[in-house]
């Protein structure tokens, strides 16, 4: 999918339900090298950095079959530790392979991941953390080669939260001799969704009182059965896309539990939300009230992947907002193609400031990384009139039939390959 159209100003309304979490079945099938047999993963949801993820334990030995949403990874028989750098490269997740693949074969030859371009996004926690288990490492031409006969536990301190770095070292921690202990790890709900998978496979993990982990090595895991948790971003996309075209939407199969933050800021705006079990529905026909500051924060904060989206919205309320980013430092790449569908955002450093407009007007528009590209389908979606979208493979590798989901909520999408 490389270009979409959307002719805007139709608001949003029905019921879709929410696919399975990107940000957690990424690490979860890194962990599946873990484990010389099966592992089922249920409520999969299909996107390009699943289908990398997969193109990638293939090359390593592994057999990996789906069943309708269920894909099962058979890592029985291993055969490889280097990753292909065509597809590793293309994504940060493949750095997963790191923890996991020391943690299994004692080696591993991985090259710098990619990724989304939103910062400068170092590997320098992940690498550290490694070594400090015991890991000799090499870092040359591009890739990290490290090796280890076993690892073994030790207390990590992160100096940031860093939900990658906290995974990987979870990877690794599963089969290694001893404990550790991960000091300032990330509580993002992908955190403890790794963590439930793999005490599934027998993994022996538990929070300490003040907020640790503490994962203490076993000698081998077993087969499992798992269902995933669903996505809170891409569930905080479609209530936005129904605020910013005044819809009325359920949302089906909601994590509603992690998605705290958002909600008490759609409700601030005064957009009403009815919660019935896993059911969320959004009543945006009612004027929007602006909100004067927000900022995106590690869990339960605001969500950074959730902050270009929110800007559309803010985009199109009235007032003034101070937006602030404090996750990663480039992550206002969006804010000229909104500008050129009539948004007034002004930026400085790691804040922008938004003056909400009454409408903005269709355009044609480049989206430069995933969650860009969802405000810039947002901004389509709300904008009078037609706005070309092109880049769009970005949106495919985190929203599994997107252009299918907004169609059935009556949105006027095209897609030109
Ligand atoms: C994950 C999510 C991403 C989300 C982000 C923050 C996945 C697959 N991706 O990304 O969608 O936006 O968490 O919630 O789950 N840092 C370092 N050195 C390191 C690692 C990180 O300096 O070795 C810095 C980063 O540059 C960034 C901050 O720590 O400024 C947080 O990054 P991190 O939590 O690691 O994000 P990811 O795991 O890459």
């Amino acid at each position: 999918m490389e270009c979409v159209e959307i002719i805007g100003g139709k608001p949003l309304s029905g019921r879709i339900e929410i696919q399975g979490s990107k940000n957690a079945v990424l690490p979860v099938l890194a962990g599946c090298v873990l484990h010389a047999g099966i592992s089922r993963i249920r409520h999969c949801p299909r996107l390009q950095d699943v289908e990398d993820m997969i193109a990638i334990l293939r090359e390593l030995g592994c057999l990996v079959w789906w069943e309708e949403d269920c894909l099962t990874v058979d890592a029985s028989f291993l055969s490889g530790t280097v990753l292909p750098k065509e597809t590793a490269g293309r994504m940060r997740s493949s750095i997963f392979f790191l923890g996991a693949l020391l943690g299994r074969c004692g080696q591993a030859d991985i090259p710098y991941p990619g990724g989304c371009v939103i910062g400068a996004r170092p590997v320098d926690f992940h690498v550290e953390a490694m070594r400090s288990m015991g890991a000799g490492i090499d870092e040359a031409e591009g890739r990290i080669a490290a090796r280890a006969k076993r690892l073994r536990g030790v207390e990590i301190t992160l100096k940031l939260p860093s939900v990658g770095a906290t995974e990987n070292i979870i990877l690794a921690a599963v089969l290694a001799e001893g404990v550790t202990v991960i000091n300032n790890g990330a509580k993002e709900p992908e955190i403890e969704e790794l963590c439930r998978f793999l005490r599934g496979k027998g993994a022996r993990i538990r929070l300490l009182p003040q907020g640790s982990l503490e994962i203490t090595g076993v000698s081998a895991l077993k087969d499992s059965e798992h269902e995933l948790i669903a996505d809170r971003i891409a569930a905080g996309t479609y209530l936005l896309a129904a605020a910013v075209t005044n819809g009325v939407v359920t949302l089906g199969r909601m994590p509603v539990q992690h998605m705290q933050a958002l909600l008490d800021c759609l409700e601030k705006m005064n957009i009403a939300i009815k919660k019935e079990g896993k059911d969320i529905t959004v009543d945006c026909r009612k004027p929007h009230r602006g909100i004067e500051f927000l900022e995106t924060a590690p869990y339960p904060g605001f969500p950074t992947d959730l902050q270009s989206p929110m800007m559309t919205l803010l985009a199109v309320t009235e007032g003034r907002c101070r937006l602030r980013e404090n996750v990663f430092e480039a992550r206002f790449k969006t804010v000229e193609q909104l500008r050129a569908m009539g948004a007034q955002i002004t930026t400085e450093g790691r804040e922008a400031i938004i003056l909400g407009v009454p409408g903005l007007h269709g355009a044609q528009v480049r989206a430069e990384e995933l969650r860009g590209a969802a405000a810039l389908f947002l901004a389509g979606l709300g904008a009078e009139g037609r706005t070309q979208i092109s880049g769009c493979g970005f949106i495919s590798r985190g929203y599994e039939n997107i252009c299918e989901n907004l169609k059935q909520l009556g949105a006027d999408i095209s897609v030109e390959e």
